[in-house]
């Protein structure tokens, strides 16, 4: 199989682990606020997303959606709430961030950046065993880049890069996987793709959340959706919350927000609240 360009086949349907059924991680976001600098970016959210079920996130640039996935992994502190996980430790969370915050400069092979999915596993400088490296090559062929192991991740195409990113969230095996505009900027081949990923996995039982603006997709591939501008306007089955109206309305309150002071979040400086707490699930 030609390395450097994906494989005309459709994409495993099958996990390289063959892993039986996994229980879906539950995650429940209690009066939680986010924010960079003291700025909240999303208020005072209180929602909760089923073990197994597959949620897209929406809302308008600047939202707070990357924000929200940031929380929900635990890389950002909550000003106010928590973010409860039962059925996935912090370790045990697939994250695919925003290709925008990736620095494709940093000299990593495919291969590196793949098996960093498998440091639950093996630790940061554990390094792959035969059967880890058996894994991380079915991953490869899985999203069609077999071969592709020694390459450098400067040299992808922004398509292939999503491709690799979406053979670490595989390898992690996780109940719980985030994914942060995993079809920005890739063509339909490679959106359809990996859609069919998603769709595996959401029927393997895991949690799944995409953050996406593509809503004839929503429409279509995900069955609930978050709309968010700045706290959430609406949660629930994808045809309701994608009403006009609620679109109009997180169009009005994010033109709202942007148009008042920045404001400054004392909430929470007295008594930081913790970060994130797991229960349940595999340890920390
Ligand atoms: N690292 C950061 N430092 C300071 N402010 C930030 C940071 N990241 C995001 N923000 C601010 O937080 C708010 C929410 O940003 P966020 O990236 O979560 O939005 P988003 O919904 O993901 O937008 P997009 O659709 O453009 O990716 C914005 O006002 C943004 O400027
Ligand atoms: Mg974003």
């Amino acid at each position: 199989m030609n390395a450097q360009r994906p494989s005309a086949a459709r994409v495993s349907s099958v996990a390289p682990t063959a892993a039986p059924p996994t229980q879906g991680a539950e995650v429940a976001l209690c009066n939680l606020t986010l924010g960079h600098d003291r700025h909240p970016a999303v208020h005072h959210v209180e929602a909760r997303l089923e073990p197994g079920s597959l949620t897209a996130l929406v809302g308008p640039n600047g939202s707070g959606k990357s924000t929200l996935l940031r929380g929900i992994m635990g890389e950002l502190r909550p000003m106010t709430g928590q973010v409860v996980l039962q059925g996935a430790a912090r370790g045990r969370i697939a994250y695919l961030p925003q290709l925008s915050r990736i620095d494709r400069s940093f000299p990593l092979t495919v291969s590196e950046l793949v098996a960093s999915g498998l440091w639950h596993l093996t630790g940061i400088f554990g390094g792959l065993r035969a059967d880890g490296r058996a894994r991380l090559s079915e991953a490869l062929a899985a999203v069609g880049m077999a071969g592709s192991e020694a390459r450098s991740i400067a040299a992808l195409s922004g398509g292939q890069m999503q491709r690799i990113l979406f053979a670490r969230v595989l390898l992690q095996d996780a109940p719980l996987i985030l994914l942060d505009e995993p079809f920005a900027a890739i063509d339909e081949r490679t959106t359809d793709d990996l859609l069919d990923l998603i769709d595996a996995w959401h029927a393997e039982g895991r949690t799944v959340v995409a953050v996406l603006h593509d809503l004839d997709m929503v429409r279509a591939r995900f069955p609930n959706a978050m709309l968010l501008a700045r706290e959430i306007v609406a949660h629930g089955p994808s045809g309701a919350v994608l009403s006009e109206a609620n679109l109009a309305r997180a169009r009005a309150r994010l033109a709202a927000a942007a148009q008042a002071t920045p404001d400054v979040c004392e909430i929470g400086e007295a008594a930081p609240a913790p970060a994130l707490r797991a229960v349940g699930g595999e340890g920390l």
